[in-house]
């Protein structure tokens, strides 16, 4: 599904270019859950962005289901970001006074579907995510577990082939971590494609892959040969609500300390550029 080979990114946008990436060869059949990890600056976000379609490599090729991507031109790459990859970032911006359910239809919007197909999806969406009773609500009264479960469901609504997270858990405490992983194993399961940059060990063991990055390019690729069952994680973490029925439902009133809120997470910006998907 994912060709990447020869791959290298130099920003020359500073007084010194930097290379963000080199040597990168890399493959990622169809179904397959991988972890990105390395230390700040490695390349991670970068790799992130080529894969995406959000940019272009500065030598190398990267060809998704055999197009190479380099050729398409802008109008080309939207499309296929359209059609075929779903995004959610630590900080990719939901759109702050408006509801989950307006946030969730947005890449159809986009995509052209009629608005009762819209809502219907989406609704279908944010049940898949476990916020069935939360649709109307803004992102700023909901928990950050939940604004990234509403990006997900996002991510999810025009069926893409291919998942890309970057550090999707970053803000996250250790259960709505585990409910995110739990959400990208069900959709693994279900046969989705995903790419996640993390630099939590723990989170990357519920993969079955891990790269590693270093300055920029690919050091270990590494087999995860019994990856952790988040649904099983989170049993053994206990749970905060006893009622609480579906994955990672969470009451506000269960909402555990630390639970980073949205507000914290989110630039200003009302039109992010990830918005034009
Ligand atoms: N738009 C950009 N312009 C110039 N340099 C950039 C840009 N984006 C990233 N870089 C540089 O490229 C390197 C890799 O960055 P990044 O891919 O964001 O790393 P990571 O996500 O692993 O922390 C870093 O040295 C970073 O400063
Ligand atoms: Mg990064």
């Amino acid at each position: 599904m994912i060709q990447v080979s020869q791959l290298a990114k130099i920003y020359t946008t500073g007084a010194h270019p930097v290379v963000a990436l080199q040597d990168v060869n890399l493959e990622v059949k169809a179904g397959e859950f991988v972890a990105v990890m390395g230390p700040s600056g490695s390349g991670k976000s970068t790799l992130m962005n080529l894969l995406g379609c959000l940019d272009t490599p500065t030598t190398g090729s990267y060809k998704l289901d055999g197009t190479e991507i380099s050729t398409l031109g802008d109008t080309g790459m939207a499309g296929v970001r359209n059609r075929k990859i779903g995004f959610v970032f630590q900080n990719f911006n939901l759109l702050p006074r408006t509801t989950a359910l307006r946030n969730v239809e947005l890449p159809m919007l986009y995509a052209g579907v009629d608005a009762r197909e819209r809502v219907k999806r989406a609704t279908s969406a944010l049940g898949r995510v476990g916020l069935a009773d939360r649709v109307n609500h803004r992102p700023n009264q909901l928990s950050g577990g939940q604004v990234q479960r509403v990006a997900i469901a996002r991510a999810l609504v025009n069926q893409p082939a291919i998942l890309l997270a970057d550090e999707p858990t970053g803000n996250l405490d250790t259960r709505s971590g585990e409910e995110i992983m739990a959400i990208f194993q069900d959709l693994n399961r279900g046969g989705a494609t995903i790419v996640l940059v993390t630099h939590e060990r723990e989170i990357a063991l519920h993969t079955s892959r891990i790269i590693h990055f270093r300055d920029g390019r690919l050091v270990v690729d590494e087999r995860v040969e019994k990856p952790l069952d988040a649904v099983e994680q989170l049993k053994s973490l206990g749970s905060p609500d006893e009622n609480h029925s579906r994955i990672g439902d969470m009451t506000q009133a269960a909402k555990p300390p630390g639970d980073v809120p949205y507000a914290q997470t989110i630039s200003g910006d009302d039109n992010p550029r990830g918005e034009a998907r």
